[in-house]
């Protein structure tokens, strides 16, 4: 073939026709979970005021809720439970919010053809904002207070167990505590429950993108960072080693994020395992995306599905994303 007749490449942007004939990604409404923070109360079903996309509802509003994310196309939802007291208890506690959800879900006609997936940490639980249990003396080669990371897997696997009890599909640890995935799949199997997915945060970075989901579930740390279980964003190949260690301790899926600061790493963990990956498209980058549109900088409709192609062309199967709501809603 001659370089001539090959280089011309705008033969295939010749019409609108030929340019969606020959699209490669497309970002079917399947794949796109969105988030729900479940709330206390009554009546409770409000976008929080955070560069919008981040929704909140109490359980009674559950049913309507899932109404309108089948209509608009939707498989699954991610929960997160943000209960009004802190306190550690509530993250085990079988009338937790989050229990209460899966359950008002699942008794629902709508609600029970949805896929739930559910967060299984500690920070939106703990008074202290960490994702695992905090110990104040010394502990792992760190002289003053450290996560303890065996007695925070120990408090993990009971949350998920209680979880799939109340009928979550796919729980979903996100603490990056180590061996987790291990300790957990033990715990559900033990319980009976050898048929709940368990999806890995796998590659978790400790990410400046978190803030407005800080704020919408007060779970930033009181004291100290994450850098000490997240990742560093630096670090390709230990995210490698992440990955691998949580496809060997029986993860069912790999979840990579932030997304769009880690594409590489999608592609790297698409090409290396077969397993299905999500990607989580987080709160920041959905804010970086509405706040320039409101400033009149970009287009949202365009840049935000430039970022879902993006994420599904680095080779995610499915993507967590506060845009769900707005591609129902045909805004974008
Ligand atoms: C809990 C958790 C966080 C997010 C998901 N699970 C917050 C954090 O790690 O600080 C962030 C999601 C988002 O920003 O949308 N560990």
């Amino acid at each position: 073939m001659s370089i001539a007749a090959s280089s011309r490449l705008r033969r295939l942007r010749k019409s609108e026709s030929i340019l969606r004939l020959f699209t490669e990604t497309d970002v079917p409404v399947r794949c796109l979970v969105p988030v729900w923070f479940i709330v206390d109360g009554v009546g409770v079903a409000e976008e929080l005021p955070l560069g919008g996309g981040m929704w909140r509802y109490s359980v009674d509003q559950l049913p309507a809720q899932a109404a309108r994310a089948r209509a608009g196309g939707a498989e699954g939802v991610m929960l997160f439970g943000v209960p009004e007291v802190k306190g550690m208890q509530h993250a085990t506690d079988p009338n937790g919010l989050v229990a209460n959800a899966a359950r008002a879900l699942k008794a629902d006609i709508h609600g029970s053809k949805l896929t739930i997936f559910a967060d299984v940490c500690l920070c939106s639980y703990t008074p202290d904002g960490h994702c695992g249990v905090w110990h104040d003396g010394p502990g792992h080669g760190i002289a003053h207070g450290h996560v303890d990371n065996d007695a925070s897997t120990a408090v993990l696997a009971r949350m998920a167990v209680m979880l799939a009890a109340a009928g979550v599909d796919i729980v979903s640890p996100s603490d990056m505590m180590d061996g987790r995935i291990s300790v957990i799949r033990k715990a559900l199997d033990d319980a009976g429950f050898e048929y709940t997915l368990l999806c890995s945060y796998a590659a978790k970075m400790a990410s400046a993108f978190y803030g407005p989901f800080r704020l919408a579930a007060d779970s930033a740390p009181q004291h100290g960072d994450r850098r000490g279980y997240q990742m560093n964003p630096a670090n390709r190949r230990e995210a490698a080693r992440e990955i691998e260690a949580d496809v060997l301790e029986g993860a069912d899926m790999l979840l990579i994020k932030p997304a769009l600061t880690n594409l590489d790493l999608i592609r790297e963990c698409r090409d290396r395992w077969d397993l299905p990956i999500v990607a989580y498209q987080v709160s920041g980058e959905y804010a970086m995306v509405r706040e320039a549109a409101n400033a009149g900088r970009i287009d949202f409709a365009r840049a935000a599905r430039e970022t879902l192609v993006s994420i599904r062309r680095a080779g995610a199967d499915l993507v967590i994303t506060y845009l769900a709501d707005d591609v129902w809603a045909g805004r974008i």
